[in-house]
């Protein structure tokens, strides 16, 4: 069964048409790859499904809720389940990684500030920056930066993921990490949406791709079905981004 669902999505601002007809759904468990050119409208899609744009027609379904339909204050049990790892990192500059990952717990949870730090202690290690705890973002690599952006996304250990450009930017070894923990996230269950303009990536970690071209999902399949056809448009996309 699909867990997320979009169905006939249309967008546009002003008088600039970005989506005209998306429909494409995600199963459980799954890691679908969000591909296009840039502009295409891919972080529209992820923003779209955490509420943070209202599409001009269409639906939005995360298990079976149109969350097109919610008001905002609905919108905070969505946001608990759904993860978005934007596209920046989007820390907060004044605020220390400890800080920055206490943010969603202080806000969403009722816990502890004891119990809120044996949280952030336990999540730090898992991604490799125990030491960083008391850091600013300024202090801290690019790379590093992705990764707190990342930990923080999933302190509330969100059911679905949203990664826009995990690895824009990195160098091989914090690539690295990074599919390592998309792929962990993965055998824990978690559904993901990965957009990306990095194709070893997004082949070493998605079940399926869609490809967004023209306002629409134009291609959709396991890697093997696209790349099959070498006149698709995806295998050309695909192999332009190899490098
Ligand atoms: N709030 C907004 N107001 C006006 N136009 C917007 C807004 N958000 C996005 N757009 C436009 O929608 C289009 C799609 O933007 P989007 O950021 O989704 O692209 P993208 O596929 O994520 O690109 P990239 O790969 O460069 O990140 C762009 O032309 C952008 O200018
Ligand atoms: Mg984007």
């Amino acid at each position: 069964m699909a867990l997320i669902e979009i169905k006939n999505f249309k967008k546009s601002f002003g008088s600039k048409c970005v989506h005209e007809d998306v429909t494409f759904y995600v199963k459980k468990g799954e890691c679908v790859g969000l591909v296009g050119g840039s502009g295409a409208g891919k972080s529209v899609i992820l923003r779209s499904l955490i509420g943070l744009e209202k599409p001009d027609s269409g639906q939005i379904e995360i298990d079976g809720v149109d969350i097109s339909k919610l008001s905002e204050n609905q919108l905070i049990n969505i946001r608990k389940k759904v993860a978005y790892a934007f596209q920046g990192g989007a820390l907060f500059d004044s605020q220390s990684v400890y800080d920055n990952l206490a943010y969603p717990l202080r806000e969403h949870t009722s816990f502890s500030e004891s119990e809120i730090r044996n949280k952030i202690i336990v999540q730090l290690t898992e991604f490799g920056l125990a030491d960083s705890i008391d850091l600013f973002p300024s202090e801290l690599s690019g790379g590093m930066q992705k990764r707190v952006g990342l930990a923080r996304a999933m302190m509330l250990e969100p059911e679905i993921i949203l990664y826009d450009e995990p690895t824009a930017g990195l160098d091989p070894y914090n690539t690295k990490k990074i599919q390592e923990l998309i792929l962990r996230l993965k055998s824990k269950g978690v559904t993901s949406i990965l957009v990306t303009h990095d194709m070893p990536t997004a082949i070493a970690v998605c079940d399926k791709f869609a490809f967004l071209k023209d306002k629409k999902i134009s291609e959709q399949g396991t890697i093997q079905q696209l790349t099959e056809n070498k006149n698709s448009l995806i295998h050309q996309f695909i192999e332009g981004h190899m490098i």
